[in-house]
């Protein structure tokens, strides 16, 4: 690929998506656009890029959904859904006693598992929130992802990546090679194809939100424009989760650390101090 092209395809992913692509990811970006250029019958990248060029709308969400990495897992990383279980959802059912719902948003979320996870640890708590309105919203970038997450099924492989036996045979049934959700924990979670650089006010505000394993792939600029409006969702003592390898810390002052270590974070809020946090506070 000329250096021409790696520039001109390193903006278009930059202001389309947020994703930075330095010189030395060459070999990512033909990685990853290739099977668009076989599905697409193309000759080359060049000519896949050529397309996108010339504004061809579809070649260009196209390769947008190429360009994600979209690796998940059921109960990633684990102990932020035992924080979520044994922390939140009490401080939650205090808090919200009066109001008897709440609302998780998991932005990035790929193909449904995050969501889905949060789901099962709501449902095994369920009887902590008896006739609560409870809403899930898991939205990505990728159509594809955000369509495969709708239908809540998942192979052997993707099964096997995080979800305790008990928990598989409790919420899936056999489809064949696959294994399918049931209808019960699907329909705690609404998807939604969204990009975080838009306008994410139209979502509504939320109790929790996930940013998992998503930042990490954004420039310093794009981080925090993506931190602030995730602050601007949050209700005032509302909760963050980003991915263990990331950081609101030297990007955004809009949040406080709980437990940095597991990504754990409260909206920052002038007149109230985190300790007053669902992620912080213990009202049993
Ligand atoms: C590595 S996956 C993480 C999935 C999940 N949160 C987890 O931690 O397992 C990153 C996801 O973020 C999505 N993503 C990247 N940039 C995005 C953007 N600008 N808007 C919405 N989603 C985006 C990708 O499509 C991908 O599905």
């Amino acid at each position: 690929m000329s250096p021409e092209d790696f520039e001109f395809a390193a903006q278009f992913f930059k202001d389309r998506s947020g994703l930075i692509l330095t010189r030395d990811k060459t070999y990512l970006l033909e990685n990853r656009l290739m099977p668009l250029v076989r599905d697409m019958r193309l000759k080359s990248v060049t000519e896949l890029i050529d397309g996108v060029r010339r504004g061809d709308s579809v070649l260009q969400a196209l390769a947008v959904e190429a360009m994600m990495a979209k690796d998940t897992g059921f109960f990633r990383d684990w102990k932020p859904f035992t924080h979520l279980r044994t922390v939140v959802l009490p401080n939650l059912r205090v808090a919200r006693g009066m109001k008897a719902g709440f609302r998780i948003l998991s932005a990035g979320v790929s193909t449904g598992q995050e969501a889905y996870s949060v789901a099962m640890t709501i449902k095994d708590v369920s009887s902590s929130f008896p006739g609560w309105k409870v809403e899930v919203v898991g939205i990505d970038i990728s159509a594809a992802a955000i369509a495969a997450a709708t239908k809540g099924v998942y192979n052997q492989f993707e099964v096997q990546r995080g979800l305790p036996v008990h928990t598989l045979l409790q919420y899936f049934t056999k489809q064949d090679d696959n294994w399918a959700l049931s209808d019960q924990i699907k329909s705690m979670v609404k998807f939604q194809a969204w990009n975080l650089l838009d306008d994410l006010y139209p979502l509504g505000r939320f109790d929790v939100v996930l940013c998992r394993n998503v930042l990490v792939y954004l420039d310093l600029k794009t981080k925090l424009d993506v931190l602030q409006k995730l602050a601007r969702l949050l209700v005032d003592d509302g909760a963050l989760y980003l991915g263990l390898n990331e950081t609101v810390m030297g990007v955004s002052s809009s949040f406080r650390a709980i437990n940095p270590d597991l990504g754990i974070y409260a909206a920052h809020r002038a007149d109230r101090p985190a300790s007053l946090s669902l992620a912080a506070r213990v009202d049993l």
